[in-house]
């Protein structure tokens, strides 16, 4: 023990434990990344799909998943979400979504499944030129305009998108953004990345 109370002989070897674990783990870095990587990590860095639980998902609210390295959202649109939609075509750059950037089933004014309309699953990277954009929900805010219902801005060049994904007129976005392949395994869970089999 020195004079200061500090257990320099602990101290010593702390030190020395530290230095082999140190050690230790440097080897380990040398392990080719694949290898060290288990059949589920390989598989979801492949693209398998990604099961998604939304049984917390409010209206209003949305969550990111990740697929193939991608951020995926997934909102549950409110009522009026819905309702807001449907007056916005002629605002927007391609409304019945004409180009394929969206699974069959989803070539549709909300973009979505069907079964579960509210539910919207987008790949969250704007067409221009790969962002991330911002999620903008909020009704008519100062930056965005009156006439804003709530949508994704992308803070890079300011390409605007509704809540369905569908790119707004006037945006350096040439399209909507994309739609991935889903299917709802329940109604509180979907797998992102694979239709199911479901059409
Ligand atoms: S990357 Fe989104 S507007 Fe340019």
């Amino acid at each position: 023990m020195s004079t200061d109370g500090v257990d320099t002989s602990r101290r010593r070897f702390l030190t020395a434990a530290t230095t082999v674990v140190g050690a230790a783990g440097t080897v380990g870095a040398v392990i080719p990344f694949v290898l060290s990587m288990n059949p589920s990590a390989r598989a979801l860095a492949a693209g398998a799909p990604v099961e998604v639980d939304i049984s917390k998902l409010e209206p209003g609210q949305r969550i990111t998943a990740e697929w193939q390295g991608k951020p995926v959202w997934v909102m549950r649109r409110t009522k009026e979400n819905m309702q807001d939609l449907a007056g916005l075509d002629s605002r927007l750059g391609d409304p019945a979504s004409e180009v394929d950037h969206q699974p069959a089933y989803a070539t549709n004014p909300e973009r979505a499944r069907k079964a579960h309309p509210e539910i919207a699953v987008l790949i969250g990277i704007c067409t221009h030129l790969g962002c991330s954009p911002t999620f903008r929900p909020d009704l008519a805010p100062a930056d965005l305009g009156p006439d804003w219902k709530g949508g994704y801005f992308c803070p890079c060049h300011g390409s605007k998108f509704d809540l369905a994904g569908r790119v707004f007129k006037g945006s350096p976005a040439p399209t909507n953004l994309i739609v991935p392949p889903y299917y709802f395994v329940k109604d509180t869970v979907i797998m992102v990345g694979e239709d199911g089999g479901v059409a």
